[in-house]
């Protein structure tokens, strides 16, 4: 627990981002991704806030950036159904072997598969009511930040919504995440690289201030627990 986390760490990679990463390894860890993001990103939350009142209003296209595993649509889309609202849940990553996994464990969710760019949607003039992501600002650079950022808003138009969440760095955040899989380590989440991975992403993170100081105007960062941020463009905005 002796990590350096006063600064971003963007030199060290994560090991799933790997090309030649272990298969079996990778398959391991989406298929873990579920598990972990129902306690740190609390998808729950996210549908009754944010997904839920718009449903209501009619159905919702929903993006979800950098799906990895597919567990956050997976669990919208089930959201949705349980309770009777109506909405189209398409799963983006740039990573063929995360779309194909997701894919071929839609499990009955009915989720969309895409193995592509935002840019590439941008292009093909797709339209969303809801773009989110999960865990992927932290993989971006500078550059890449203000590209996903310009692309999800233009992807959700002057109506829509886009936000991207992500864990917020700190020692506290890394100490509990160390401590909390720790227990883990020898069964659930061994043979994946969620551990290894998820104590890099914190070092990768932003503090709300650090993404504050980055954020275009007309995004607005939010602070949530447990140690998590929130980068929203508001509809309207
Ligand atoms: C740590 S995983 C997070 C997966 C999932 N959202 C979750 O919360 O478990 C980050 C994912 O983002 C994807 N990714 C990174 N940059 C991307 C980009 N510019 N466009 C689409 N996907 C991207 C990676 O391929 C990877 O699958």
């Amino acid at each position: 627990m002796g990590a350096d986390l006063s600064a971003r760490a963007v030199g060290v990679r994560e090991l799933m981002d790997d090309p030649d990463a272990d298969p079996q390894t990778l398959e391991r860890t989406y298929r873990r991704f579920g598990a972990v993001n129902a306690v740190v990103s609390r998808p729950g939350a996210l549908y009754r806030e944010d997904i839920r009142p718009r449903a209501r209003t009619g159905p919702v296209r929903i993006l979800d950036v950098g799906a990895g595993g597919g567990d956050l649509c997976r669990a919208l889309a089930a959201r949705l159904a349980r309770d009777g609202l109506r909405g189209e849940v398409t799963a983006l990553d740039a990573d063929e072997r995360a779309t194909a996994w997701a894919a071929a464990h839609d499990g009955g969710a009915g989720a969309t598969y895409r193995c592509a760019l935002v840019a590439d949607l941008v292009r093909a003039g797709e339209a969303y009511d809801i773009v989110l992501s999960n865990h992927v600002l932290h993989h971006l650079d500078a550059a890449e930040l203000q590209d996903i950022l310009a692309d999800t808003a233009r992807l959700a138009g002057s109506a829509g919504l886009v936000v991207h969440r992500d864990i917020a760095r700190s020692r506290t955040a890394y100490a509990l995440f160390a401590l909390g899989t720790w227990p883990f380590a020898g069964n659930l989440l061994a043979g994946s690289f969620i551990r290894a991975d998820g104590l890099t992403s914190i070092r990768r993170s932003y503090t709300a201030a650090e993404l504050t100081a980055v954020a275009p105007p007309g995004w607005i960062v939010r602070r949530g627990v447990p140690s998590r941020l929130e980068l929203r463009r508001e509809p309207g905005r």
